[in-house]
């Protein structure tokens, strides 16, 4: 038996029942914020990601799909979405055009992980990017975004944040880090050692206990911030609170992707075990020029949907639609007829064989239909249908042309 591979999952049944959900109502607030639908493709250049994501990220030195194609290019499956929305806005010129430019997405991702509850190789983001806007309001629209999807589906969550400061404060606070973590350099662990050396603010959110505690008096990024990202930070946190979004700062939040800058956050769930973020975004202004594009402001976040699969309140399943069945073999062929006409209009379930009343009854509510419409042989004689409502209980025989 050939098995799907591991962190690979089949989404059927309920589970696709969930997942439709999810991005249904994603998709309906996503459009309420005037964000529009954009699709890239799974599987890019490689550069992108390396260049977009950064090199020293776990994502692009340790995760990727990457394999050379049949024609010799270097490509892998997207680990994320943002580089690939930020290609094409290149690609199609937007960043010359100038003005907003809101996408929304959502697809799978494939990131080579060890995994766990929680942690796919495959796995399904929704997110949006948002281009054009360098204004703190627009930070704050991408956090009531995720905060407005997230009641929608009944999910409770801890909101994280942080600034990682800009062009300007982050190089002054990197090199006081680095002089800090060298003055503990031979306690701390090797993967810290290396990231001094490739991404120092990235030692931040080790989970090593050790080092945890050694960076426990480490200089603090939002105390180091320049006076404009501290006045961002400051309106940011101002607008949440005017809005009733709650929150905490978590000053080692430094996130797994390389290009932000200033905002950064992450919502998280007491309830789904240790991978425990359902949402990561933030701000990355220098994303589009570095990608050689037209410098362009730009912020947006990306929405595990597997691990909200998990935590999503489903409302109340109500009873739609037709179950049409024949209880003579003669009927079979007019309740065929009878099925396709209703289709343009309801949805409704049918089966080829005839059977006795109450196995039809019974398949009618398994597939929670409204109505359980009928012909036997008294019925296709008098060219009628015997049709019961399974909700209100009430039945009558009517004619054909009247069903
Ligand atoms: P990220 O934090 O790497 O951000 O991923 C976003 C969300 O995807 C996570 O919070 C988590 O729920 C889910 N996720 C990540 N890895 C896995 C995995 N292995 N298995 C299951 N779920 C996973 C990004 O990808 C950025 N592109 C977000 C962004 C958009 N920032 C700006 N714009």
């Amino acid at each position: 038996m050939i098995n799907s591979l591991r962190g690979m999952n089949d989404i059927l049944s309920d589970d696709y029942e969930r997942f439709t959900y999810f991005i249904n109502t994603a998709t309906t607030i996503a459009q309420r914020y005037g964000f529009h639908f954009i699709e890239t493709p799974l599987l890019e250049e490689t550069a992108l990601f390396k260049r977009g994501v950064g090199e020293s990220s776990d994502i692009v030195g340790k995760e990727m799909y990457q394999f050379e194609d049949k024609g010799g290019n270097d490509v892998c499956l997207r680990p994320e979405g943002t580089a690939g929305v930020v290609r094409a806005f290149i690609q199609k010129k937007l960043d010359k055009a100038g003005g907003t430019h809101r996408f929304f997405y959502h697809g799978a991702m494939f990131r080579y992980e060890r995994p766990q509850k929680g942690r796919l190789r495959q796995f399904h983001q929704f997110g949006v990017e948002s281009f054009g806007v360098d204004n703190v309001y627009e930070d704050a629209s991408m956090i009531m975004m995720v905060h407005d999807i997230l009641k929608a589906c009944g999910i409770g969550h801890r909101l994280q944040l942080n600034s990682l400061g800009c062009s300007i404060c982050m190089p002054l606070y990197r090199k006081k880090l680095i002089g800090f973590v060298a003055k503990v350099e031979d306690k701390v662990c090797q993967d810290c050692v290396r990231r001094l050396e490739t991404n120092p603010i990235r030692v931040l959110d080790c989970k090593n206990n050790t080092c945890q505690t050694l960076y426990a008096d480490a200089p603090k990024l939002i105390s180091n911030l320049c006076s404009e990202c501290e006045d961002d930070f400051s309106k940011l946190k101002t607008i949440l609170d005017q809005n009733n979004i709650e929150y905490e700062i978590d000053t080692n939040l430094v996130r797994g992707l390389d290009y932000y800058s200033k905002t950064a956050f992450e919502f998280v769930s007491d309830n789904i075990g240790s991978q425990s973020a359902i949402a990561g975004g933030g701000r990355y202004d220098r994303l589009v020029e570095f990608l050689d594009g037209k410098a362009t402001p730009a912020v947006g976040f990306a929405m595990g949907i597997e691990r909200l699969m998990e935590l999503i309140v489903m409302p109340e399943k109500t009873r739609t639609g037709y179950y049409i069945g024949a209880m003579d073999e003669e009927a079979l062929s007019l309740i065929v007829q009878i099925t396709h006409k209703k289709r343009v209009t309801d949805k409704v379930s049918f089966d080829y064989k005839a059977k006795n009343l109450q196995k039809h009854l019974k398949a009618a509510d398994k597939v929670n239909a409204k109505f359980c419409a009928i012909i036997g042989s008294n019925e296709l004689k008098d060219a009628k249908i015997w049709v019961k409502d399974l909700e209100n209980k009430t039945e009558s025989t009517i004619k054909l042309e009247e069903f």
